[in-house]
């Protein structure tokens, strides 16, 4: 028989029944889900390789309500695993937040895990400042508190190939857990690659029920990733010039009468639709009518839950197209996980052979190489593989992950803006290395979107607000100085309107100064009339341009830094917080070495203590940062 895999649902007091199996426990901290499915998809080997063991797959913020709660309950885990992602500028998932707090901040306890065996998979890209930091800090904590580190700290790299960097980790845990976990009279070999491939009982449905999956997003009292609310697009604007070839759209949704409010520096989570040309795609390959009314359920007919961890959370009756649209995400390249799906599907061998090869780890280069590097999509992999034909069940359990929200830095304060939510975002439109256009999913949307003032049957997305700790400083006297080229001036914009109406209520305000960059003052200067407003009315003290392609030298923010580093300095002294937002990988990354540049000759520091300075700055919250 299989061992149970139980995943344990929102906050449910189980009191464990000790039956004398091994008990297993693997915590994810998601953002995008990819956490989320290695967790699940350990599980799932696992369970295969060790049949009397039980493993449990627990979303962290579900695990325990309160901080003592945690500690209650870790204590008496004896065998666990964490997936962390590092997210943004350095920090935990939504979801492993307060874990993390609590974990990494609270009191100290000593050596009170000493009961603990453990491993941790990080999930992060190299390209940025804080490469897998969350799953660094909580992996020294463990050992620092007593745990037994079972094996290294596992540094998923998502720059490259990060299922590669989850598979060699895996490498190292089966010896660790055969240990563990193998009974002496289990004889079982077990292979890996044969995790069996979970999948929904469909029920097709002759004509829609009364049930409208688009109410559905409206009628919570509280809006966040599982319940987002239904909002229309109110404005849409074009902020380039037309010269430009990357346009950047400006959008306004209507949040009067939803209940959805936020603050400024918050971000706005959207869940927009694939394209209709990538919808009608889909349907081709999956080979069903589109307008195929179906649901999914995790239960077989007498209601007894279906084996299997790995399944995503269902959703709503619908047709096939709007399951397509709003639910698969069939432009992201597919896992490993999902070409095992389409192999078990194959009804050509040669074919069921190269799907499995590639998710073999003798396939690991031809993966990175094919599908990473290549940035191939789930549907061109389908194309390739045209006898890869899985159930629909199957299709959207294992093969298309959900589709995910899209997260912007609002544009604008609700000081100014009390019923919108304003959105600045740049066209995502590029070709591939296979010679595909990738056209971003919620940026293409956006630029096509209806606004209300345009028809009354204006395009809407459920959204929610994600709140932020990029806020300006309580006391409006103190300086502030930000720094956003491109569409990292959404959120200052957001800032300069909250200073704005302060200034025009009589709050006296310190001293504030923006570093904006763009190409061309002609073509993609965004919201310079506004900018020079903010200057006029003195919500902005100073707005520092730099101009990239208007001559035969590159002008960006860090260099107009450097010409006014004793005034930045002067700033920072008096306490002043600095603010950067925008692209990290770049922008983010040089400008956060010039700052420490200015420390140095400024200050007069040496290189060490320029960067203790830097360090306390982002320490005393003094520093923050929204990059992408
Ligand atoms: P470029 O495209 O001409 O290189 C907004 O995208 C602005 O940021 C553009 O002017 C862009 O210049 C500029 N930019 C690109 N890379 C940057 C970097 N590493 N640091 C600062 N600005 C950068």
């Amino acid at each position: 028989a299989e061992a149970p895999v139980i995943v344990v649902p929102k906050r449910v007091a189980e009191e464990e029944v000790d039956d004398g199996r091994k008990k297993v426990t693997v915590f994810f901290g998601t953002q995008t889900g990819t956490a989320e499915g290695f967790a699940k998809a350990l599980v799932e080997e696992a369970k295969v390789r060790y049949e009397k063991a039980v493993f449990k797959v627990i979303d962290l913020d579900d695990y325990a309500a309160e901080d003592d709660e945690y500690e209650e309950k870790l204590k008496k885990e004896s065998l666990a695993f964490f997936f962390l992602a590092t997210y943004g500028d350095g920090e935990p998932t939504d979801n492993a937040a307060r874990f993390y707090k609590w974990f990494t901040e609270g009191e100290e306890k000593g050596e009170w895990l000493d009961k603990l065996q453990y491993g941790v998979f990080g999930l992060g890209n190299r390209q940025y400042e804080h490469f897998n930091k969350i799953a660094k800090v909580v992996d020294d904590k463990l050992v620092e508190q007593g745990a037994k580190r079972l094996v290294p700290v596992g540094m998923g790299d998502d720059d490259q190939c990060i299922e590669d960097d989850f598979t060699a980790w895996k490498e190292l845990v089966w010896p660790e857990l055969d240990q563990l976990l193998r009974d002496e009279d289990d004889t079982s070999v077990a292979t890996p690659y044969t995790a069996a491939v979970s999948e929904y009982r469909v029920v097709f449905h002759d004509k829609p029920d009364t049930y409208d999956a688009d109410q559905m997003t409206n009628g919570h009292a509280v809006h966040d990733a599982q319940h987002p609310c239904r909002s229309n697009v109110a404005v849409k604007k074009e902020l380039h010039s037309p010269e430009s070839d990357r346009p950047c759209t400006h959008l306004e949704f209507d949040i009067s009468n939803t209940g959805l409010s936020y603050e400024t520096g918050d971000h706005v989570g959207v869940y927009c639709e694939n394209l209709s040309e990538v919808v009608d795609e889909a349907e081709k390959l999956i080979g069903l009518p589109p307008h195929t009314y179906f649901s999914v359920h995790t239960d077989n007919e007498d209601g007894t839950p279906l084996g299997g961890a790995s399944l995503p959370p269902p959703f709503p009756p619908c047709t096939l197209k709007k399951a397509l649209a709003s639910y698969a995400d069939v432009l992201s390249s597919p896992k490993k996980s999902a070409l095992l799906a389409l192999a078990a599907h194959a009804t050509d061998e040669t074919e069921a052979e190269r799907l499995k090869f590639l998710a073999s780890p003798a396939g690991k280069d031809e993966y990175a190489q094919w599908i990473v590097a290549s940035q191939r999509s789930l549907l061109e992999v389908m194309e390739a593989f045209p006898s890869a034909k899985p159930p629909l069940g199957v299709f959207v359990a294992s093969v298309a992950p959900r589709l995910q929200p899209r997260y912007y830095s609002i544009s604008s304060s609700p000081k100014f803006a009390p019923n919108r939510i304003h959105v600045t975002c740049a066209l995502v439109h590029e070709q591939t290395p296979s010679g595909r256009v990738h056209k971003g999913v919620c940026s293409t949307w956006m630029k096509n979107a209806v606004p209300a003032t345009e028809s009354q049957d204006c395009s809407w997305a459920p959204i929610y607000v994600r709140t932020s700790n990029f806020r300006l400083p309580s006391d409006p006297r103190v300086p502030v100085i930000m720094i956003g080229p491109g569409t990292g001036l959404a959120p200052f914009r957001g800032f300069l309107q909250e200073r704005l109406a302060q200034k025009e209520a009589g709050t006296e305000l310190g001293t504030s100064i923006l570093f904006f960059g763009c190409r061309n003052r002609k073509v993609d200067f965004i919201y310079a009339d506004e900018l020079n407003n903010f200057v006029e009315t003195g919500a902005l003290s100073e707005l520092i341009t730099a101009f990239s392609r208007e001559s035969a030298t590159k002008e960006y923010v860090q260099h107009k830094m450097n010409q006014k580093a004793s005034e930045i300095w002067n700033l920072l002294s008096e306490g002043a917080y600095l603010y950067v937002c925008g692209d990290a990988k770049g922008m983010a990354r040089d400008v956060h070495r010039t700052l420490h540049t200015i420390a140095q000759e400024q200050g007069s520091l040496d290189s060490s203590k320029a960067e203790l300075f830097v360090k306390n700055l982002q320490m005393a919250g003094r520093y923050l940062r929204d990059v992408w």
